[in-house]
């Protein structure tokens, strides 16, 4: 009988098997005490032997760890956490300086405990089970005798989701301090290099588009050393099979729960293994370890679907929103914002944020957010950073008097904050130019006109902490935007010694994790958005605290399309946020309609950033009904099952669909985009996903019930271009879009 989750070890065989539903994962024990990777994917039954997963090989000019038999070379062998210097060349999941200078460590499998449930990772954000049953934990000790270095390594198990919760920790136990240059989160050989490697790349305003490239001999990488997990890179990859599409096929999807510093990086050598290893970017990265003292790496965590990557993104939005934001906002609706920022940008006074709110309130908004130039001398991005408290010039009854009057009129007040950056021209700089990260030698980088606080120390988050809480505790606040405007340059802590410096980037993000932890468990009530110029910071490890993030300064619709596809390969599109923006687009000056600019917005959280005073009647008009659409279907889009129908990344790109079904099938929301109009052609049909092949089903436009069988094998048809002679067509000029509701019809 299959059990529903079980982790076993087998003291004859020297294996263990993780095992849910859905998936099996399977290492064991070598014979000369290293731990083994043999299998990850759909479940297996049945007695297990290492012979079935491994062989002895005895082959030429291949290292062996000892002499005459002949049995073992670390350097054929797949592992689950490898390091550097006895057999194997490959790049290393563990690196060690000891007190010798050797770096050659050897870690050989100690103990194990098995445990209901899943244990908080300190300091670090991180998935959990709020039940017991709901994941099972196996720690695995090693220990390297000559150094007196533990290495625990640990796999969560879920019940309900084929995937599993990595992170490693290392525990000084000897006399003798020692450096770790690296500790990767995870590592796996895989058997065979037969993969295409999807990345989600980009950059400010294009962020997490996607690429897929073959895997080859030899090593390809993404990462990010700028200090948070970047624009550039999304601490995210897949491995899917050439013939893997949406829909079928073998994906299998690594995720960081980190916002630093990460490296992916995929081996494949010369027996066609892959070696994928996930966790910090162990360039720059040194962490010195003194006697009884651990260091602990961040969470990873490795999915795996044999239904196409449309299944595997399924399975990172469940975990993500069921096991990793917390647990209030889970099923609470995202609240529809505008944001001031597009609609003023830093030229504001009371009147006029009261006029916008008025405005707002009466389009159906429910939350109000106050953007950048609040505080201190901000009138423009070149003063007031750090200075956490109201300017009353613009705000002369701060911000606990427009947040009151805000909330009379019936709207949620909330407030943008910057809180790990400094103006050169600000009191904060005045008061403390040492908080700033850079050797006072050098030349400090500037970004935006912004530095970076050493959040590596204690006392300077305490001190933006402090400065927080005054506003804060006084002022009835309901939503956070948590923005970060720069990289990190001159990575320098005035505060660590020498031997430490290679442990700021990281201690930086520990920074940041704290006041995150202390602001939202003091302001429980408070939705955080987090934001770095948009998308540069959009991480797993971020999610933890902050539900919701700001996707991309972009807000172009046609450029959105792509940033909210690639996005949604592994974030949920509770998380994704979505803004309808003014035209001409402040990015791209492209001019696109209203309705597809909701239409692709409506997507993820949805909101308003444009001067909303300055809509017309018309324009009033359609926005009430866009919101009155997303109130009636953001709990569908929000929580439901998402399916990308057509890729922007694939073909033309030109058209463009997804759609949302519920859990139970009996709704579902099709978005359709056609980018520039063509002229002339045939139909078009639009196959669905999800639904009931057998049930019949409403959908807009059609006064006839269409079964699940034909919207799926079928489609939905459109007329697609300007045909000559049908000018009332709805889908004519660029920039067209439809949505369709499709509802089960009762029985
Ligand atoms: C960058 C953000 O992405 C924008 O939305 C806005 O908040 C500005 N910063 C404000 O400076």
């Amino acid at each position: 009988m299959w059990e529903d989750l079980k982790i076993v070890f087998n003291e004859d065989t020297q294996i263990f098997h993780l095992q849910n539903k859905n998936f099996s994962y399977i290492m064991g024990i070598l014979e000369n005490g290293h731990l083994g990777h043999f299998y990850l994917g759909n479940p297996i039954h049945g007695p297990l032997r290492q012979h079935m997963f491994r062989r002895d090989q005895n082959r030429a000019l291949i290292p062996y760890l000892s002499e005459g038999s002949g049995k073992i070379s670390l350097s054929i062998e797949r592992q689950e956490f490898p390091s550097y210097g006895t057999t194997d060349f490959r790049d290393p999941a563990i690196d060690i300086q000891l007190s010798s200078g050797s770096r050659v460590i050897d870690f050989k499998y100690e103990c194990h405990r098995i445990i209901e449930g899943k244990p908080k990772l300190g300091g670090l954000p991180s998935t959990w089970v709020s039940d017991l049953a709901d994941g099972k934990t196996l720690e695995i000790d090693h220990y390297d005798r000559v150094a007196c270095i533990r290495l625990t390594l640990t796999y969560t198990i879920f019940k309900d989701y084929p995937v599993i919760g990595r992170n490693a920790k290392v525990t000084n136990e000897g006399t003798q301090e020692v450096f770790i240059d690296r500790l990767m989160s995870m590592s796996i050989d895989l058997f065979d290099g037969d993969w295409q490697w999807l990345q989600l790349s980009g950059n400010w305003a294009r962020e997490r588009h996607v690429h897929i490239t073959e895997l080859r001999p030899g090593i390809q990488s993404i990462g990010s050393r700028c200090g948070a997990s970047s624009a550039y890179e999304n601490p995210f990859i897949i491995l899917k099979r050439k013939h893997t599409t949406e829909a079928v096929g073998e994906a299998l999807g690594i995720s960081l729960v980190y916002s630093g510093n990460f490296l992916i990086q995929g081996e494949v050598n010369a027996d066609n293994q892959t070696r994928i290893v996930g966790g910090i970017h162990p360039e720059g990265f040194r962490w010195k370890l003194k006697e009884h003292e651990s260091f602990q790496a961040p969470e990873a965590l490795i999915a795996y679907s044999n239904k196409g990557m449309g299944e595997l993104s399924r399975v990172y939005h469940n975990l993500f929103r069921k096991n990793l934001i917390q647990k209030r906002w889970q099923d609470s609706p995202r609240p529809i914002v505008l944001n001031s920022w597009e609609a003023v940008y830093f030229d504001f006074d009371e009147e006029v944020i009261l006029e916008l709110a008025q405005s707002a309130k009466s389009l159906g908004i429910e939350v109000f957010i106050l953007d950048d130039g609040w505080f201190g001398k901000r009138n423009n991005d070149k003063a007031g950073l750090g200075d956490w408290h109201v300017n009353r010039e613009k705000l002369p009854n701060g911000i606990k008097g427009i947040a009151k009057k805000i909330e009379d009129m019936g709207l949620k007040f909330g407030l943008w904050i910057e809180p790990e950056m400094i103006n050169k021209k600000s009191d904060l700089f005045n008061r403390h130019p040492e908080w700033l990260i850079g050797d006072p030698l050098r030349n400090q980088s500037h970004s935006r006109n912004q530095y970076v606080l050493d959040f590596s120390r204690r006392e300077v988050v305490d001190g933006i902490y402090n400065q927080l809480i005054q506003i804060l505790d006084h002022a009835s606040v309901s939503f956070i935007k948590w923005d970060m405007n720069r990289n990190i340059t001159e990575a320098f802590s005035r505060n660590l010694q020498a031997d430490r410096q290679g442990e700021i980037f990281h201690r930086y993000i520990l920074g940041v994790y704290d006041l995150y932890e202390r602001l939202t468990s003091r302001y429980p009530h408070i939705l955080f958005e987090s934001c770095a110029s948009g998308g540069g910071r959009v991480d797993p490890g971020l999610l933890y605290y902050a539900p919701q993030f700001w996707t991309s300064d972009n807000t172009d619709a046609v450029e959105r399309i792509k940033i909210q596809y690639g996005t949604s390969m592994v974030y949920p599109l509770s998380s994704i946020g979505t803004h309808v923006s003014d035209i001409p687009n402040h990015q791209m000056l492209r001019n696109t309609t209203l309705k597809m600019r909701g239409d692709v917005a409506y997507f993820g959280t949805f909101g308003y950033e444009l001067d909303v005073r300055k809509l017309s009647e018309i324009e009033r008009e359609h926005v009430k009904k866009q919101i009155s659409s997303s109130k009636k279907y953001r709990s569908l889009i929000q929580q439901g099952d998402f399916r990308r129908l057509i890729s922007p990344f694939e073909g033309t790109g030109n058209e463009i669909a997804w759609m949302v079904t519920s859990t139970d099938k009996k709704q579902a929301i099709v978005g359709w985009y056609q980018i520039l109009a063509k002229p002339n052609e045939g139909l078009f049909r639009l196959r669905l996903e999800g639904l009931h092949r057998e049930k019949l089903y409403t959908v807009t436009g059609m006064d006839y019930p269409v079964s699940g069988s034909v919207l799926m094998n079928f489609g939905l048809l459109l007329f697609p271009s300007f045909n000559g002679s049908d000018l009332k067509n709805p889908i004519t000029g660029d920039y067209q879009s439809r949505i369709w509701f499709i509802e089960e019809l009762e029985e």
